[in-house]
């Protein structure tokens, strides 16, 4: 017998999928659409390699910040998204009105950059940015602490079997600050990242939002350990 969490589970998780849409019109420039915050947003996806495609915890993302929108305001707020891949996830907290920072490793970010402008432009308050960041490499210089000021990192998918984990773990450490709050989404696979999990929750509080069994994905939200978490 199918219980009240399998229930809310398909009933959002199909919710959530409906959001994507493949044009109807055979075209000569391959995009997915996507509709969130009563845009149609287009996503050009590249076939080479992991970021290139919109994976299911951006979609998980996107759907709880629309639909959270009150209590997770992100107009005016200062965001950064790691591991941002097409950029979508960025784009809808751009359409929510933060000041978004979305970035990925360089070979990504022609792509990322192209999918945020033509889905931003003339529909943001704030024009995203779109800047390098490799997990652990050269963030004192790119990522300055003093001037790091983040009230939401995003990020979504960014632990399977990479073997960056560690800097993944470096880079949450050094862009959060006291009054930051992550907000992770994060799909199981193997073994290893129940110990990743494991190892972020001696930095951060650790607090499951929610969970969607069918697609093996939770959102967590997270804040630095040495905060009340309100
Ligand atoms: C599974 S994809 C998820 C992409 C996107 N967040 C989504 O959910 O659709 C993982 C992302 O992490 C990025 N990534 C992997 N290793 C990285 C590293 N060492 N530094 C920065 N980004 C990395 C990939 O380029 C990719 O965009």
């Amino acid at each position: 017998s199918e219980t009240r969490e399998d229930y809310d589970d398909k009933q959002v998780v199909s919710e959530i999928m409906a959001r994507c849409f493949i044009p109807t019109r055979i075209t000569t420039s391959s995009w997915e659409g996507f509709r969130f915050v009563g845009h149609e947003i287009r996503i050009t996806e590249a076939m080479d390699c992991y970021g290139a495609v919109v994976w299911p915890s951006a979609l998980v993302l996107c759907y709880f910040l629309e639909t959270n929108a009150k209590q997770y305001n992100m107009v005016d707020k200062n965001v950064i998204e790691i591991g941002a891949g097409t950029g979508l996830v960025s784009i809808v907290a751009s359409l929510l009105g933060a000041h978004v920072t979305a970035t990925d490793l360089p070979e990504l970010l022609g792509n990322l950059q192209y999918n945020i402008s033509r889905n931003t432009k003339t529909k943001c308050k704030h024009l995203p940015q779109v800047k390098e960041l490799s997990w652990g490499v050269a963030l004192d210089k790119n990522f300055p602490k003093s001037s790091n000021n983040f009230d939401y990192i995003l990020a979504a998918d960014v632990v399977y079997a990479h073997p960056f984990l560690e800097e993944l773990l470096v880079t949450f450490d050094h862009l959060c600050k006291e009054t930051t709050t992550i907000l992770w989404v994060m799909r199981f696979r193997l073994e290893k990242e129940n110990k990743f999990v494991d190892r972020f929750k001696e930095l951060f509080d650790l607090e499951e939002i929610s969970s969607f069994p069918s697609l093996n994905i939770k959102l967590y939200k997270a804040v630095r350990k040495s905060r009340r978490s309100a």
